[in-house]
């Protein structure tokens, strides 16, 4: 058997990708900081005895084997083959999976795991095929493979920071993958910091995939994707001239506006929890107490990520250990911070 590895990270997106539509394509462009400490470790063996002619997969994660994740990635294999990886129904593949996180954090691992499974697997192509493609157009592969998994994982493949879905004033922009946007940021946010304070280990009680179904039918939808394709105009800007203020006023708004199409969908749900309203209302007025730049925002789910730069990382550390980690599930944080993107690991 011939192994690759790839630890790969997830991200925290700025400005929501919150509904979709064809296979995989997003409704509105979305801008994410690519994480460094929530990360994804996979491995993938391979040989040339594959004797079915279809997908042939073992699959361990965290060194124990997982048949609901082994069945999505089967499934999610056998979608892309025929278009993206013809070799894979000729070979047999073993894949062990860990996650640099705790597992029942509550994290969406999606991103990770499915951007490094894309960095393993157009590596396994270049050894089978022999063709060496430029660093651009492999990343550029894996980007659409990570999308076709879990849409917004294909944004954590770039380092630092990366924009995904078409928007007509942003050259290169594509509803098929990101784009790295490191070279447009200033270098405040190369070091800014996203604190994760859990406040839920508990599966979602309704998945991302639910979600994105519902903004069919929201009420809300047209204005919402009309909203995102001017704040991320506003936040390109921000980023650019290294306006924190700016910054950290598009942050809280995208975050708020996610949880309130949940609200607003039909059914309705809810997926903040008391103690992340509390956290939020601190935040805020930390905010206007010290003029420390602190921000908040959330993924789907009650999680609060805590962004603020690197200049205020002791102040901000006081003040979460004091102040908001007696809310926190089991007084869980992962203290992290912008990263570079995907590391090859064997
Ligand atoms: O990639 P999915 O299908 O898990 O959707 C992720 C959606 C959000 O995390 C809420 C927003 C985003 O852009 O990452």
């Amino acid at each position: 058997m011939t192994k690759v590895g790839w630890e790969s990270p997830s991200n925290i997106a700025i400005i929501k990708y919150w509904g979709k539509h064809g296979r995989q394509l997003p409704n509105n462009p979305s801008v994410s900081f690519t994480l460094n400490a929530a990360a994804t470790r996979t491995f993938v063996a391979w040989s040339d005895e594959n004797k079915y002619g279809r997908i042939d997969l073992t699959f361990t994660f965290e060194n124990k084997e997982n048949l609901a994740f082994a069945a999505r990635i089967e499934k999610f294999l056998d979608n892309i083959a025929d278009e993206y990886f013809p070799f894979l129904k000729e070979i047999s593949l073993n894949i062990e999976s860990s996650n640099s996180f705790p597992h029942s954090s509550g994290i969406a691992s999606s991103a990770s795991g499915m951007s490094a499974l894309a960095m393993c697997l157009c590596e396994i192509e270049q050894s089978i095929t022999g063709y060496k493609t430029a660093p651009n157009e492999f990343i550029q592969k894996a980007s659409i493979v990570a999308r076709l998994g879990s849409g917004s994982a294909c944004r954590s493949v770039h380092p630092e920071m990366g924009l995904w879905g078409f928007h007509p004033d942003i050259a290169s922009s594509s509803d098929d993958f990101a784009i790295g946007i490191s070279h447009l940021i200033h270098p405040v946010f190369k070091t800014f910091h996203d604190d994760i304070l859990i406040i839920s280990a508990n599966e979602k009680s309704v998945s991302s995939t639910a979600g994105h179904k519902l903004m069919v039918g929201n009420p809300y939808a047209n204005a919402r994707y009309q909203q995102a394709n001017q704040q991320i105009i506003s936040l390109m800007e921000a980023l650019k001239v290294g306006d924190i203020i700016t910054f950290g006023k598009i942050a809280e708004s995208e975050a708020l506006t996610l949880h309130a199409l949940m609200m607003s969908s039909d059914p309705y749900y809810i997926l903040m929890e008391e103690a992340s309203l509390t956290i939020i209302r601190k935040i805020k007025n930390f905010r206007l107490d010290t003029g420390i730049p602190i921000f908040f925002t959330l993924d789907a789910g009650p999680n609060i990520h805590v962004l603020y730069p690197d200049e205020y990382a002791g102040e901000v550390r006081s003040f979460i250990l004091s102040e908001l980690i007696v809310h926190c599930f089991e007084g869980r944080v992962i203290y992290d911070q912008i990263g570079l993107g995907p590391k090859k690991i064997l």
